[in-house]
């Protein structure tokens, strides 16, 4: 038995994936496989370090210490073959306000800023709380995965003046773990039209035997000069509340800009949780991450398996990477309403309406694989039932 098959009871911990949800739909004992953490312990290693610090009662201001910077630097040194320096290493509470930072950095209002569709939904939210003008690049669905469709982005790009594309790399939703050639050639239109990217890399560790995550300053030298990346410990360790991130900066002048909007409210200090909880992460959570990508791995293949046996007018993308699974029910002739309606009343279960990822996710839902596999199984079963 691996520890990821264990039971955590998460109900009345203010979960929420699994406390939000009686109050959102006015029902009991729904099976939540939404929102994307895991119903996985983290680490011990980083349950200890978090326990030492409570046990020593004291919590006071805290710096950026040396060793968090080591464990930074040689995971991504390790794991990404990726070379940060020190001072390249921004801290954030989390990518998603990095996102809002970058967006406020580097652009002004009415500017036009650029993702793709789908994408995990806070890519079009931070654009528009910050006023900047939105637009959506389609992916195109091949061979049940997505691929960029470089041309469209060329002409939307020129036409829209685009003065900055906030990349998914790997991508949610689909797990497409986009590969060194794709990043290339999106890079250098970015390059040729002057459009910046910030790269949230988040997802960056859990990718699937073959695949390879790139992160984009590797694909080619130039490339740092207009991009960031964004990452964290937290979704690869499961650690989303403890809030922490971090930003890659090779650029003085992208660098200096970030850095004035986050003195303008004293966002660069960070929760001391979330870096005890990153530091213990990348030091010591190596083997762990290697069980939890097998235990994942294990339930795609099953998932799979399930879907074809059970739900044969459900397509799906396999993931190269992430553990969401991206299932589009356009073959029952669904409204968004009616379809996430159905998943609730019928089959008891919850997963995120697809449609909340821009106009491509309509009657799309996705499904996150990080729990038991019995979990799992029960929630397919359910959804089975309900679609039968
Ligand atoms: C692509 C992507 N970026 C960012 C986040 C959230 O980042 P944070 O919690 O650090 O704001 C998620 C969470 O699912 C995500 O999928």
């Amino acid at each position: 038995m691996s520890i990821f098959d264990q039971h955590h009871d998460r109900h009345h911990t203010d979960s929420v994936k699994w406390d939000s949800i009686s109050q959102t739909y006015g029902k009991e004992n729904l099976l939540p496989l939404w929102i994307a953490d895991m119903d996985f312990a983290a680490p011990s290693a980083v349950q200890q370090a978090l326990l030492e610090y409570v046990k020593q009662g004291i919590y006071g201001y805290t710096m950026f210490g040396d060793d968090l910077y080591t464990a930074i630097i040689n995971w991504q040194k390790r794991r990404h073959q990726y070379e940060i320096k020190k001072d390249e290493i921004l801290f954030s509470p989390g990518v998603v306000p990095s996102i809002a930072i970058s967006i406020q950095a580097f652009t002004n209002p009415k500017d036009t800023v650029m993702i793709h569709d789908p994408v995990y939904p806070p890519f079009a939210k931070m654009v528009q709380e910050n006023d900047r003008k939105l637009i959506r690049n389609s992916l195109k669905v091949v061979d049940d995965h997505f691929e960029i469709d470089f041309i469209t982005m060329e002409k939307q790009i020129v036409a829209e003046k685009v003065k900055l594309f906030i990349l998914c790399n790997p991508h949610n939703p689909g797990g497409r773990v986009w590969t060194k050639t794709e990043l290339k050639r999106l890079g250098d239109l970015c390059k040729k039209h002057n459009c910046l990217v910030v790269s949230d890399e988040i997802h960056q560790d859990l990718i699937f035997a073959p695949y390879q995550h790139e992160t984009f300053h590797n694909v080619d030298e130039t490339f740092a000069d207009f991009s960031i990346i964004l990452t964290a410990a937290t979704k690869t360790f499961n650690l989303a509340g403890i809030k922490n991130s971090m930003i890659f900066v090779k650029n003085p002048q992208l660098k200096a800009a970030l850095t004035a909007i986050q003195a303008k409210s004293e966002q660069d200090t960070i929760n001391t949780f979330g870096l005890i909880g990153t530091k213990a992460a990348y030091e010591s959570g190596e083997q762990w991450l290697t069980e939890l990508l097998e235990y994942l791995n294990k339930n795609s293949e099953f998932t799979i398996s399930f879907l074809q046996k059970n739900l044969p007018q459900v397509k799906f993308m396999r993931p190269e990477g992430t553990y969401l699974f991206w299932l589009d029910f356009s073959a029952y002739n669904l409204s968004d309403t009616a379809l996430n309606k159905k998943m609730i009343e019928e089959a008891g279960v919850v997963l995120n309406g697809g449609f909340t990822f821009g106009p491509n996710g309509k009657q799309h839902m996705r499904l996150n694989i990080a729990c038991p596999k019995d979990t799992l199984k029960q929630g397919l079963e359910q959804i089975a039932q309900a679609f039968k």
